[in-house]
């Protein structure tokens, strides 16, 4: 989030903002101030964050301890080495609430913004394959209905697939048991966006128009030098478009049929990322499979996959009340944790939130930022309060460190009444002010963008 963009704006400035931990700033300055190249785009200052959809509370339930110690590991930069952990980059930079970074771009290890190459030199030199061959960060909503795993379908088990993510993708230390089946039970419980246009067996429902009526039988239509193939056939409507099968469809090797569903969220396409939209995936089959489309053939399946790739309400704005919801999804691990005495759980909970609520912080900018005015006193309050809320997790850390239960299990009490009691509404109080505000957000970063710029161009 924003503390990154703050932090750069402060020491640009010369002011020293508060670092715990010795965290570095992971936006886009000069290699000795992240570990990051110049030009990462890491686009975690975005104003609307893609909605994130649970099945678990889909179905009225809430979500299990399993489900929010995932979520807080995939948010979690501690669970992976040293280069990812100093410059704040965790699973859900890329998939941000699981879905697909379409932004994220890092000079050398993408081609594209949307792609990454997760064997480029960076994350684990040792990894390193000496190719640039990136690979689109995909979306996970569903990925349940999606195995096997990887582009090119290599892995069967979601679970090996993270391990290999941690250790070899970004030389984390081994996972614990319990840390990995939580990660694969949150990715387990991210859903689809709903879509009211797909009915039973995946066929287009409701109100449709000609176009996509006419799509869909084409979609269905096996195609006409090769009876036995069709776009269905591959992409099954009944099971997610997908058929777990690894396919050439003439873009240079064996890759794994995508889902359709959601997609319209999921550019760019194909495994690198080389499309920006249907129109160029539909001449692309047309052409290789010789299908002999018409303009109206094109434009209608293009009218078909963009109502099965919809979803109801695909982002959401981000403001105080949706980062505080996550923020005490995470800290219910603690309740378990706590009298467990499980201090592997509770160190990572405190460094998660703990970082969290800094990026928090950052979002009411203090008083020596001259691109906000106004709010002064509201701004430092919901800093204040923040802040207390981070001490308060160090004394349960220490207390839990040393073994001191009851003393961790009264902080906590303490961090959950401030939490309800006084944070909430100081935060509302502030957001005027605050990065949450559109205008003031805009302000902050042309500010920032400026400063940069005269960085570059002085050296
Ligand atoms: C720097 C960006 C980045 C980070 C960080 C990242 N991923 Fe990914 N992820 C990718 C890319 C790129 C792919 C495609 C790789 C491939 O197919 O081989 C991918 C693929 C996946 C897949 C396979 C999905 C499918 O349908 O095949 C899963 C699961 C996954 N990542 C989980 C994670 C988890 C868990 C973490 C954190 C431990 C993580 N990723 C961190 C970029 C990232
Ligand atoms: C032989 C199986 C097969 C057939 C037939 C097929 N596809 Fe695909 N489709 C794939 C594979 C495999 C990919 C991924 C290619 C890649 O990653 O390079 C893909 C990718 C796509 C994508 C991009 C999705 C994304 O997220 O990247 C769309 C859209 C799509 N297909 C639509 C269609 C349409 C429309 C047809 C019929 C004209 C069709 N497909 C026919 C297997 C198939």
């Amino acid at each position: 989030m924003t503390v990154r963009g703050s932090w750069i704006v402060a020491v640009a400035l010369g002011f020293l903002v508060m670092g715990f931990h010795g965290r570095v700033g992971a936006f886009p300055v000069d290699g000795d101030q992240t570990t990051l190249p110049a030009t990462t785009e890491l686009n975690e200052d975005a104003l609307d964050k893609p909605r994130e959809v649970f099945r678990s509370e889909a179905v009225g339930g809430g979500k299990s301890y399993l489900v929010n110690l995932g979520n807080l590991a995939f948010s979690s930069s501690g669970i992976l080495g040293g280069v990812a952990r100093q410059a704040g980059v965790s699973c859900s930079t890329c998939h941000v609430n699981g879905a697909s970074n379409a932004k994220f771009f890092i000079p050398k290890m993408s081609t594209r913004p949307g792609n990454f190459d997760t064997t480029g030199p960076l994350f684990n030199p040792k990894a390193d394959n000496f190719v640039l061959d990136p690979i689109r960060i995909p979306s996970l909503r569903g990925a349940r209905y999606l195995a096997p795993y990887g582009h090119d379908g290599r892995m069967a088990s979601l679970r090996d697939f993270v391990r290999n993510v941690i250790v070899n993708e970004f030389s984390g230390p081994e996972p614990s048991p319990g840390v990995l089946d939580a990660i694969v039970a949150y990715i387990h419980d991210i859903d689809f966006l709903p879509n009211p246009n797909l009915g039973p067996g995946g066929r287009l429902t409701g109100q449709i128009s000609d176009a996509e009526r006419r799509g869909e039988a084409l979609f269905l239509k096996p195609f006409p030098h090769d009876p036995a193939q069709s776009c269905a056939g591959c992409h099954v409507p009944s099971a997610a478009f997908v058929d777990h099968q690894q396919h050439d469809v003439g873009s240079g090797g064996l890759f794994k049929t995508p889902t359709l569903r959601n997609a319209d969220f999921n550019v760019p396409y194909f495994h690198d990322g080389r499309f920006d939209s249907y129109d160029q995936v539909v001449a692309h089959f047309d052409r290789v499979f010789d299908l002999g489309l018409s303009t109206q053939d094109r434009r209608d399946l293009v009218a078909y996959l963009t109502a099965v790739g919809d979803g109801v309400q695909p982002y959401e704005h981000d403001g105080a009340g949706a980062v505080l919801k996550e923020i005490n999804d995470f800290t219910t691990v603690l309740g378990t944790a706590i009298p467990a005495n499980d201090r592997e759980v509770i160190a990572l909970a405190v460094d998660t939130i703990g970082s969290e609520l800094r990026e928090l912080t950052e979002r009411y900018p203090d008083r020596k930022n001259t691109s906000v005015s106004g709010g002064q006193q509201e701004r430092g309050l919901a800093r204040l309060a923040l802040k207390e809320l981070v001490l308060t997790l160090r004394r349960i850390d220490m207390a839990a460190a040393e073994g001191r239960v009851s003393d961790a299990t009264f902080e906590y009490k303490n961090y959950r009444y401030l939490m309800v009691a006084a944070v909430p509404t100081l935060l509302a109080g502030a957001e005027p002010w605050s990065l949450f505000n559109p205008t003031v957000h805009d302000a902050h970063y042309a500010a920032l963008r400026q400063v940069l710029q005269t960085r570059h161009t002085a050296r």
